[in-house]
């Protein structure tokens, strides 16, 4: 199976990940139906694409033909069933949590025809571990997408030992006709390689803070400045969500019972607070 038997994508959560993949896919030609349990999140979802398109017009940036035909491309439900019937593919882009996926992926198995691949863009729960309530293991992989889909151009294919390299390779020619640069991964690692780097970082900026050497801003300001990153670690947490971070961290202690990945006070405070970043409307910044 190539790019080109690829006509039908379903995306799994219309969350702030779920609805960039969605469009980015609508606008790449694909037909899209992106579904989410919740009609908030649906709604918000569809809200977004009926601002964006027509401001990426406006700024000169696309052009009205191709937004109409993305718009047209794209739909937006609750009804997973429907969805998954036709999908060649399916992008999982729901909560990071490992039953939930896995009940999901059991759901997909019986609902998508036999050929359809089921992607998830965990960024941490490797395909291995929700692969064995699928009857299809050679079609089960891991695509992960960064925070703005829409704008970030990598995305890793992570291979599984189950994934066969028909699925990879299907998959890296999707990211391509999407527009993106995919790179493979051959074995699963925790992280992958994006995230691994990352953590570095993002462990390093929270220890700094939580033991007062220096305030978020300025953390962020040396990162920017001196890393030449184009967001410090702290804004880039309120841009993919406090809440993740918090749930990565707990998943990985339960997981490992190693106190190190506990979240940290600050970020369990945060998350306590609902201060979850851009989503919420304040995380270490504020958004009004
Ligand atoms: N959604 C869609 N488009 C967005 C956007 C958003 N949330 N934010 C910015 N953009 C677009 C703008 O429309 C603009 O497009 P244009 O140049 O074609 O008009 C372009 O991005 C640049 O935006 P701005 O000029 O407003 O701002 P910046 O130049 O600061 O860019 C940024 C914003 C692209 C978010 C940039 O700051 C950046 O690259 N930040 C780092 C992001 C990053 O590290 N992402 C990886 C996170 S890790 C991750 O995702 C892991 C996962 O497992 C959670």
């Amino acid at each position: 199976m190539g790019v080109h038997e690829i006509n039908n994508i379903c995306i799994v959560g219309a969350g702030n990940m779920g609805h960039q993949i969605a469009l980015s896919a609508a606008l790449a030609g694909f037909k899209v139906k992106c579904t989410d349990v919740n009609e908030e999140v649906l709604q918000k979802a569809e809200q977004f694409v009926s601002t964006y398109l027509p401001e990426r017009v406006a700024k000169g940036k696309m052009k009205q033909a191709d937004a109409d035909a993305a718009r047209a491309n794209l739909m937006f439900t609750s009804d997973l069933a429907e969805s998954a019937s036709d999908a060649d593919l399916v992008i999982e882009a729901v909560l990071e949590k490992l039953e939930i996926k896995r009940q999901l992926f059991a759901q997909l198995d019986s609902l998508c025809p036999q050929h359809t691949i089921l992607a998830s863009n965990s960024s941490y729960i490797v395909s291995s571990k929700i692969v064995d309530v699928t009857s299809r293991p050679e079609k089960v992989c891991n695509m992960h997408f960064f925070n703005p889909a829409l704008v970030m151009k990598l995305v890793e294919v992570v291979k599984g030992p189950h994934t066969s390299e028909e699925t990879t390779g299907t998959l890296m020619e999707v990211c391509v006709r999407m527009g993106k640069t995919p790179v493979l991964l051959q074995q699963e690692i925790y992280g992958f390689l994006v995230n691994r780097m990352l953590a570095a970082i993002k462990n390093e900026a929270i220890y700094l803070l939580d033991m007062g050497i220096a305030g978020h801003e300025d953390i962020d300001r040396a990162v920017t400045l001196a890393l030449g990153h184009p967001m410090g670690p702290f804004r880039l947490m309120d841009l993919t969500g406090v809440d993740l971070t918090y749930y990565v961290g707990m998943e990985r202690y339960q997981e490992t019972g190693d106190p190190a990945y506990r979240p940290s006070p600050s970020i369990v405070e945060k998350f306590i607070k609902k201060e979850w970043g851009r989503k919420t409307g304040k995380g270490f910044y504020d958004y009004p």
